[in-house]
């Protein structure tokens, strides 16, 4: 094998902050306790099938319970859900202490007033490296008109639409 250059994680993480995203809180039930972890990693993999992937640190707590309740859910946020999109992302602590919990279809915990839900079932599950990928197949998705909560260069921000559209959906 040839030797490959290694670039400085901190220099990676400030290269692809560069990539502006969207925030989603993904929640699953284990055991009868609610998870929750904040994400930008959420991608949207096929139509046909209806798969999405996200990226889970390995080991945190909803990553386990996604893996062991086998399914989860996607809620993408509003731009007025910064203060969830904190919550969800502290280390260690209950993050959904003091949150009025909702369920969505089997039972699986989902943010009231976010913008969007998807609700999925377990497809499959990659090992990347520190993260554990997971592959979800989508059985519902729901949305609102509403201005989302982006994610640029380790900054909350507002998204500001220009009306144009690509010629094509691409996808
Ligand atoms: C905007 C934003 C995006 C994040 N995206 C991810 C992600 O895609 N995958 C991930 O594993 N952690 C991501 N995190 C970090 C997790 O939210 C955080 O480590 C986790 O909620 C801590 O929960 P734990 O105590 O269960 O480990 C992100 C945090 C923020 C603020």
């Amino acid at each position: 094998m040839s030797e490959r250059d290694v670039v400085d994680p901190l220099a990676m993480r400030r290269t692809m902050s560069r990539f502006a995203t969207g925030v989603a809180v993904i929640t699953a039930l284990d055991g009868g306790q609610p998870h929750g972890m904040t994400v930008n990693s959420l991608t949207s993999v096929s139509l046909d099938p209806p798969l999405l992937l996200v990226c889970l640190t390995t080991g945190a707590r909803t990553t386990e319970a996604v893996l062991n309740a086998g399914r989860f859910a996607v809620n993408i946020l509003s731009a007025r859900q910064e203060e969830i999109a904190l919550r969800f992302a502290k280390r260690g602590v209950d993050h959904f202490e003091g949150l009025p919990l909702h369920y969505g279809r089997h039972r699986v915990p989902v943010v009231p007033e976010a913008l969007a839900h998807l609700e999925c079932t377990l497809e499959r599950q990659f090992q990347g490296g520190d993260h554990t990928i997971i592959i979800g197949h989508v059985e519902q998705a729901s949305d609102r008109v509403g201005a989302p909560l982006a994610f640029l260069a380790g900054r909350f921000g507002d998204v500001v639409e220009r009306g144009s559209e690509p010629e094509h959906w691409f996808f």
